[in-house]
Parts: C-alpha cells; structure tokens; sequence
C-alpha cells in the first residue's frame, strides 16, 4: 500500500503529532502491511503561499498557459501527483490558534487544483478525484475540545480539514485527535496520549483489514503461470 504520509508541527523530536503518526505506521506494519511510504514534511518544506502569478495561472486552462505559467505551477503539479498516486494519506498536525498550523494551509492550497485533484464536470458541478484514498487525520490540541467540553465550540480544525478534503472527494476522513496534551495535568496528558494511541491501534487493524480483502493483482508469466504481483 503506498502511503503519504504528511508531518506538520513546528516541532520535531519533541512533537506528539510526529510521535503518533510515526506510531500508526508502526501498527500498520505489525499488522503486515506492506507499505510504501511517501513522506513529506511540510514544516520543513513548505509550500509556497498563494501569489497572484499562481492565482491566475491555476485558473487558465491547461492548453492555454504559457511557459511562464506552467513553471509558476510545476511545484504544486507534482504535490498533486504525489497525493493522486497515494493509495491512503495521513495527515498529523498539531492545532495552532483552533485550526491548522500554516504550513499545512499552504499545502492545501498547493494540492486543491483544477483540473487534477478536482475537475468539472458538464453540469457545472465539481468532482473531487481522492475518491479511492483511505484518509487520517492525526491531531494534537493542547486543550480539551471533546463534546461538553468549554472548548467545544472553538474547534475550527476538524471542519476546515472535513471541508478541504471533502471537495477533494474525500467523504469519510478518520480522526484521532490527541487532547489535552498541553492545558491539562500530566495524569489527564497522559490518559489522552493512551487514548489516541489506541484509537490508531483500532485503525491500524481496521486498514490492514481492508488491504488484506483486496484481491492480489494476477499476472501470467512467460510460462503461463499465474503469479501474484503485488497487494494494494
Ligand atoms: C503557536 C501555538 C498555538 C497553539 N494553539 C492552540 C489552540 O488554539 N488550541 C489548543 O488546544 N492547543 C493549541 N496549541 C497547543 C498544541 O496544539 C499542542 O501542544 C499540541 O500537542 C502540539 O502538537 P505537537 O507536539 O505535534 O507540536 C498551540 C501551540 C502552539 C505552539
């Protein structure tokens, strides 16, 4: 199963959100799941932010942009071939200021194109092209945003990534959001650490479940033998 698999906290040795994304890949791996991983972390290579140059090319018609254009897009073209190859996607961030760390708003704008993660269809509708992809989310808050929570109300991240990526054509995103793990007591921190690692446990064997379902790929050698090539 190829799989992207996207960090995005200003931290590193020190971030949850690395720590949990890194450990959902492990379970997958002792579920025996053969993974192929495309990695990228955008705190580090970040997207650039929208400019005017890329506003108006995006929306110039393929077949009409100039070289100039073409260039201004070649970075986000490739971002959008690397996410359309993806056989499932895992996306860990932390929550900064209630929604997404910037880095990861920049990725979302390099990867919502026309034309290649959605198109247009005659009647004027959209339709997004991850429809095959299995999607994560892997948050980390420092509060408590759960239901009956005081900061319940304040989560601008789960809606902002269900919308983004449902116009991409993702209608079912799992999320595993880790909370508190900063405005909370160390027993509190470390019962939601506990509970999102076992929530990406569940997962893990839910994906692995579903990769083993999927029929191998079949192919006859030069003897006419049937071989298996390779799984999902
Ligand atoms: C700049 C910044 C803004 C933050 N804003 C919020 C916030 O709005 N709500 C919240 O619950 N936690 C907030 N936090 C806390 C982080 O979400 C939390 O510590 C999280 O575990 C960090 O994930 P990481 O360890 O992967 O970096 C913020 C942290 C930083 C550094």
């Amino acid at each position: 199963m190829k799989i992207m698999h996207v960090d995005a906290s200003a931290k590193r040795e020190r971030s949850n959100s690395r720590a949990l994304s890194r450990y959902f890949l492990e379970r997958l791996r002792e579920e025996r799941v053969n993974l192929e991983v495309d990695y990228l972390d955008v705190a580090v290579d970040t997207p650039p932010h929208v400019t005017e140059a890329f506003a108006i090319a995006t929306y110039t018609p393929a077949h009409e942009r100039t070289a100039a254009m073409k260039a201004t897009l070649a970075a986000s073209d490739a971002l959008c071939e690397r996410l359309l190859a993806a056989d499932a996607l895992v996306f860990a961030m932390p929550m900064y200021n209630w929604s997404m760390p910037s880095a990861f708003k920049a990725y979302i704008d390099s990867v919502t194109r026309t034309g290649l993660t959605y198109v247009h269809s005659e009647d004027g509708r959209t339709a997004g092209q991850l429809v095959r992809q299995k999607v994560l989310f892997i948050t980390s808050r420092g509060a408590d945003l759960r239901a009956g929570s005081p900061y319940e109300s304040m989560d601008a991240l789960t809606p902002a990534l269900t919308a983004a990526f449902g116009f991409l054509g993702v209608a079912r995103p799992t999320f595993v959001d880790a909370q508190p793990l900063q405005f909370a007591n160390p027993a509190a921190r470390a019962e939601a650490l506990e509970r999102a690692r076992a929530e990406l446990a569940e997962v893990a064997v839910n994906w692995a479940k579903q990769v083993q379902a999927t029929p191998h790929v079949l192919a006859v050698d030069r003897d006419n033998q049937v071989m298996t090539l390779c799984q999902e």
